[in-house]
């Protein structure tokens, strides 16, 4: 599901300094330097497409996201990446990339099963023979919402030098079934009053994951629990998936 804060521009320009880069991105920029062609789906402002190409990456780098506000962000800093706006029913995209990525937590933004279905089809259809679908999704098991609590503050700087507050509340106090209603609240002097922002959120446990997987042909073939690409094991906070056509 898109967020509301993907698609205004004021918010969207405080994305990056909100989400620095993570061990996360180290791991699928290790990726990108491996691969020729690279379609980034959901790649928010681009940091990783960007970063790929400023360190000399020469290839194909395609960024997708639905926010228009984001890629704002993304086509601003490097205009040399090729930005698409939409979802992947925008493009066919037919055996072109070696690899596709969702980063960011990316995936779980697919809430509806038609929605992942028609992704995963569409990331498949996309690849190579022999290229890899890369993505990660928290692991539902350690309830990474609990620490999604308002005493919690991030603090970034608005592009007029005002300080912003952020900060998540959980909605009815947990999840509904495998979805996580929140709210994200921006809050400053530059602002007339606080900004709230809805956002849902699908935790997939591993075995669910797999089905969608196998249902769209990708067949997984590895599975980490961390960023130090230790084995998922059950209090593993993520799920990330090296996917390859079945
Ligand atoms: C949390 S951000 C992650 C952005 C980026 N990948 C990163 O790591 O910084 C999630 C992104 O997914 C995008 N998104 C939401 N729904 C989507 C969909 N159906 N298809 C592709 N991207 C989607 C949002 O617009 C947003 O930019």
């Amino acid at each position: 599901m898109v967020d509301h804060v993907f698609a205004d521009l004021s918010l969207a320009a405080l994305y990056d300094s909100l989400n620095p880069w993570r061990p996360g991105d180290d791991f699928y920029l290790g990726l990108l330097r491996e691969a020729g062609a690279v379609l980034d789906i959901g790649c928010g402002t681009g940091q990783l497409l960007r970063r790929a190409r400023a360190e000399g990456h020469r290839g194909r780098l395609t960024g997708l996201d639905p926010a228009a506000a984001m890629l704002v962000q993304a086509r601003r800093a490097r205009p040399d990446v090729e930005w698409v706006l939409g979802d992947v029913r925008v493009r066919r995209w037919r055996a072109e990339f070696d690899l596709v990525v969702m980063t960011g937590h990316a995936f779980q933004e697919l809430v509806a099963d038609e929605e992942i279905r028609v992704c995963l089809r569409a990331a498949r259809a996309a690849l190579k023979d022999g290229g890899r679908f890369v993505f990660e999704t928290r692991n539902p098991e350690a309830r990474a919402w609990e620490r999604w609590t308002p005493d919690r503050v991030l603090r970034a700087t608005a592009a007029d030098g005002t300080p912003v507050r952020v900060w998540h509340e959980v909605q009815g106090g947990g999840p509904r079934g495998d979805r996580v209603h929140f709210t994200e609240t921006y809050a400053g002097p530059g602002w007339p009053g606080p900004r709230v922002n809805h956002g849902v959120l699908r935790f997939l446990d591993a075995g669910r994951l797999e089905g969608f997987l196998a249902e769209a042909g990708l067949a997984v073939a590895d599975q980490y629990g961390d960023w130090d690409l230790s084995a998922l094991t059950p209090g593993s906070p993520e799920i990330i998936t090296v996917a390859r056509k079945a």
